[in-house]
């Protein structure tokens, strides 16, 4: 699944291939300004808290290219861009990260003309997409390790290729460990409301020749008090400084079920993906997001007129539920205070 997020120079646009349709269809979404990167995110077309990091790094891209250097105004309003753009999405720290970053440059050299800013931000959203990819896949070669040949393992939403810059978290370490000729079968939550489980990862998995069984969520206490998981392992969002993990709506039951069944619950994440500042889950704010994605499939109204809905798209799973935490620096082991500040010693390594 690569060239999932291709920005054209020439072009001066940002693709996107648009994920409400899969699997049915490939269509793509043009971004030719920052309005269009923050009604992509906002609407779905790219989701995954990686992808979210490294479309925002051509956001930025697109936040000066789009200006006119003559106006002396520029610089203020590509500023006013990034903000936008940085509060696309409230969860996932990847988004504000990026901007952060690509700010931090530009702060460094504050008296940087209109052209060479546009070539920096440029490279450095390369830059930012390909080590994603990279460190995806060393944190694939540190994960697979935990799984042996022939376990099933439970994953929740879509942590894979179209959630990152083209390889997966969770579902990166499934792609290494069928590199290293490990038969594992993914259980894919259906992830309701907006189904990535069911649309996106059984598509991603079965598209690599990897064995992959989609369950209803509500399933998974029975697959597990049946003996049918050996363990759970899934993204993240955004890890705080004391371990504890926003991921998908549905992931905090699920470490609950696995606590109590007796079977691993891991997380894989980028290191782009912990915020200290968030001292614990409390400090992380949650997506609420509309109802109609509940109330409806497609065009298809599902519930009675009239009746509100919860739709947080994320929760909180407490650190002590957390059996290890993937990166691509090493495999995380509890206490996470430490072990989480260690390794962000070593961030930009
Ligand atoms: O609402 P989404 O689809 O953006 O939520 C995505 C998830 O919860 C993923 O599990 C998480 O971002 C990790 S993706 C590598």
């Amino acid at each position: 699944m690569k060239n999932h997020i291709r920005y054209s120079e020439s072009e001066q646009a940002l693709f996107l291939l648009d994920q409400r349709f899969l699997p049915e269809q490939e269509k793509w979404f043009v971004c030719r300004r920052v309005k269009d990167v923050v009604e992509a995110i906002q609407t779905m077309v790219i989701r995954g808290a990686p992808a979210l990091g490294v479309t925002a790094g051509y956001g930025c891209c697109l936040a000066v290219a789009s200006q006119d250097p003559a106006d002396p105004e520029w610089q203020k309003i590509v500023n006013e861009k990034l903000n936008r753009l940085a509060k696309a999405r409230p969860t996932a720290v990847n988004l504000s990260h990026t901007v952060a970053r690509m700010r931090g440059y530009w702060k460094a050299d504050a008296d940087i003309g209109f052209r060479d800013l546009c070539w920096m931000w440029l490279q450095l959203a390369k830059d930012i997409h390909l080590e994603d990819i990279s460190g995806n896949k060393k944190m694939g070669r540190i994960g697979e390790k935990l799984f042996q040949d022939g376990q099933t393992v439970m994953t929740h939403c879509n942590a894979g290729a179209l959630a990152t810059g083209g390889y997966g978290t969770a579902l990166g370490v499934f792609r290494a460990a069928k590199s290293a000729g490990k038969k594992i079968t993914v259980i894919a939550n259906e992830t309701r409301p907006f189904l990535q489980g069911a649309r996106l990862t059984a598509y991603e998995l079965h598209k690599d020749g990897i064995p992959v069984k989609i369950a209803c969520d509500n399933a998974a206490g029975l697959l597990m008090v049946r003996g049918l998981v050996d363990a759970v392992l899934v993204g993240a969002d955004r890890i705080a400084a004391n371990g504890d993990t926003a991921n998908k709506i549905g992931t905090y039951s699920l470490a609950i079920l696995a606590r109590e069944h007796g079977i691993p619950f891991y997380v894989a994440a980028p290191t782009t993906t912990i915020d200290p500042q968030a001292m614990s889950g409390e400090d992380i704010p949650i997506e609420t997001r509309p109802a109609a994605e509940v109330t409806h499939i497609g065009e298809c109204r599902i519930t009675p007129r009239d009746i509100p809905v919860y739709n947080f798209a994320f929760d909180v799973t407490p650190h002590h539920l957390i059996t290890n935490i993937i990166t691509e620096k090493g495999l995380l082991e509890p206490p996470y205070k430490q072990s989480l500040d260690a390794i962000l010693k070593q961030r930009y390594q």
